[in-house]
């Protein structure tokens, strides 16, 4: 079997765990890191684990109990660190592995867990790995998807792919080598391969590489896409998109036959379980049934999946990712209520509104003018956090933090953003609906340096940020927000104690209420006779919750509210109150 070599000294655990219980993620609150958008502690412009650590009190203050750190490995960061060249060692843009120890043993002394986040779909064509690969006769020529041309076609000329399959950031997902002489597969861009999870040789470098990362004390992993490692037996034509010569290779290779397999090996492999770490898939295009199979606790998998389905109901399904249409909120209640009924007695839920690949969630289902920003960021915060499942709080999320202003393409850094601007300007699209849609859409909006006080480059770095600070920094600031006891931060804090104190919240049935109503969210979670209700009105305009359609809530006690102790039947514009009966 075959190890996977590394350029990092050897572990060397230099932390005391936070002790892990059995099925501990339950009640727990798990905040998202965006490292180069986080703190910079050096002035280059782009945020770093010694940054990180000096802001680690902020989290704790918060009462979050577990990071997930996007990927700060060695990385030529064609995709900002999702191409990985090196899993066992750490980017010098961010740090030193004494840097990572000292982030894990420092997390640790405030009781905070760190997951780390596992690239393996795919790693960057600068990794050894693919780099041996490529040459020809190589004996790790099958660590990745190498495919002929197609027959009758040039190597290397359009249409000559082994399949039409798009890659998941414009153009085609195969890119020809001449050093190999031969295609390769990469449903991201061209320098992020992807690995070949058939071979056996494969999935154990990757649980060596996992076992060393759990034996230096980390306590989890989110995992990337990880419902595309296994591919179909046979790899074929989709349907190409209406007017363009390839379609959607995802939706080829998603869920493949042997993903709850492979799932269930790495994590006997790893010890996942039997060292209770947490566990979160990505699976784009996953449904509910999937999902139940996967968190099943017998089946051994994960112990829960990302969901795509309620962050695509503002996408127009025949359009392009940028392509946006008004969000129905009875939609949106009702997908969720479907993933809660769908797990509520096997499997777990996660819970997000907003991650590193989201525009924010306060511009797009909130409204984020100076009137509304701060009402509608806490009552969308009341909503997720009283579901039953793990909430996902994504950094600036807890400060309400809004979609940035783009004055052009130029002031776009994303490499997905950029290929789509020249793929669809160059098919002859509209160039200003193609910077319309990624003004809204683009990941961009949740990558703008974390705010954190009013002052030079908000507090990120001394130097120029790698991505423009967001204009309203000057209002929206960790500073203020802490300083004021009726923030979006601190409105935050609270739902995350109430998540600690009653078992209702983590454990709670839950039930929908007026699930047809255009403007009320309203639901109720039941746990050994106690009742929490949610009554949320998520519109920009008052709302009347109609007698008689929730219990009564004269004798309740009300817990946390958006608009002070008013428990009549008239709601405010985005206002919401949780109320404990019985
Ligand atoms: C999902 C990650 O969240 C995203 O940021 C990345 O671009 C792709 N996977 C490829 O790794």
């Amino acid at each position: 079997m075959t190890v996977p070599t590394t350029t990092s000294p050897a572990t060397t655990p230099s932390t005391t765990p936070v002790p892990r219980s059995e099925g501990w993620w339950r009640n727990a609150v798990v905040y998202q890191i965006y490292p180069r958008s986080f703190a910079d502690s050096n002035g280059d412009g782009t945020g770093d684990i010694p940054g990180i650590i000096a802001h680690l009190d902020h989290l704790a203050e918060l009462g979050v109990d577990v990071i997930w750190l996007s990927p700060v490995y060695t990385s030529p960061m064609d995709d900002n660190g999702y191409d990985i060249a090196d899993y066992q060692d750490i980017d010098p843009l961010f740090g030193t592995l004494a840097d990572m120890d000292e982030l894990l043993a420092q997390a640790h002394a405030r009781g905070i867990k760190i997951l780390m986040d596992l690239v393996v779909n795919h790693t960057s064509d600068e990794h050894p790995w693919f780099v041996e690969s490529r040459k020809p006769g190589s004996a790790k020529r099958d660590w990745y998807w190498w495919r002929p041309a197609r027959d009758g076609h040039e190597p290397g000329t359009p249409g000559a792919e082994p399949t039409n399959w798009a890659s998941a950031f414009s153009g085609p997902a195969w890119h020809w080598d001449e050093e190999a002489g031969a295609y390769y597969l990469h449903l991201f861009t061209r320098k992020q391969p992807d690995l070949n999870w058939e071979n056996p040789e494969v999935r154990e470098a990757v649980y060596a590489m996992m076992r060393w990362w759990v034996d230096r004390g980390v306590d989890g992993f989110r995992m990337d896409v990880i419902n595309l490692i296994s591919k179909p037996s046979e790899l074929e034509d989709v349907p190409p998109r209406a007017g363009q010569p390839y379609g959607e290779g995802f939706a080829a290779v998603a869920n493949g036959p042997r993903l709850a397999e492979f799932l269930a090996e790495m994590n006997a492999a790893v010890g996942l379980d039997e060292h209770h770490l947490l566990t979160v898939g990505e699976m784009p295009g996953s449904t509910v049934e999937l999902a139940r199979t996967i968190t099943d606790r017998a089946s051994h998998g994960l112990n829960m999946v990302f969901t795509f389905e309620h962050v695509n109901l503002d996408r127009d399904p025949e359009g392009s990712k940028f392509a946006h249409v008004p969000l129905d909120l009875v939609a949106l209640k009702r997908n969720l209520e479907e993933w809660q009924v769908g797990l509520a007695d096997v499997g777990w839920n996660s819970l997000y509104w907003d991650n590193h690949d989201q525009p924010r969630a306060v511009s797009r289902f909130g409204d984020d003018s100076p009137e509304f920003r701060a009402a509608s960021a806490k009552t969308l915060a009341s909503v997720l956090h009283m579901h039953r499942g793990t909430p996902y709080v994504y950094q600036g999320e807890e400060l309400g933090m809004t979609n940035t202003t783009f004055a052009g393409i130029a002031d776009y850094r994303d490499v997905e953003a950029l290929n789509y601007h020249a793929e669809a300007v160059g098919l002859g699209e509209d160039p200003e609906a193609v910077l319309a849609g990624l003004a809204s859409h683009s990941r961009d909006n949740a990558r703008t340096p974390m705010q954190w006080d009013d002052t030079h480059q908000a507090g990120f770095t001394e130097g120029i940020p790698w991505l423009s600070v967001n204009p309203n920094y000057v209002l929206v600031n960790a500073k203020a927000e802490l300083a004021d006891p009726a923030s979006v931060f601190h409105h935050t804090r609270r739902l995350i104690a109430l998540r600690h104190e009653l078992p209702v919240v983590a454990e709670g049935r839950f039930a929908l209420l007026l699930g047809d109503d255009p403007q009320i969210w309203a639901l109720t979670r039941t746990w050994e006779g106690r009742t929490l209700l949610l009554v949320a009105n998520c519109s920009s305009r008052p709302a009347t919750v109609p007698a008689g359609s929730v219990p009564d809530v004269a004798a309740a006690e009300l817990l946390l509210a958006t608009h002070g102790d008013r428990r009549g039947a008239d709601l405010e514009p985005w206002e919401s109150r949780i109320f404990l009966l019985g």
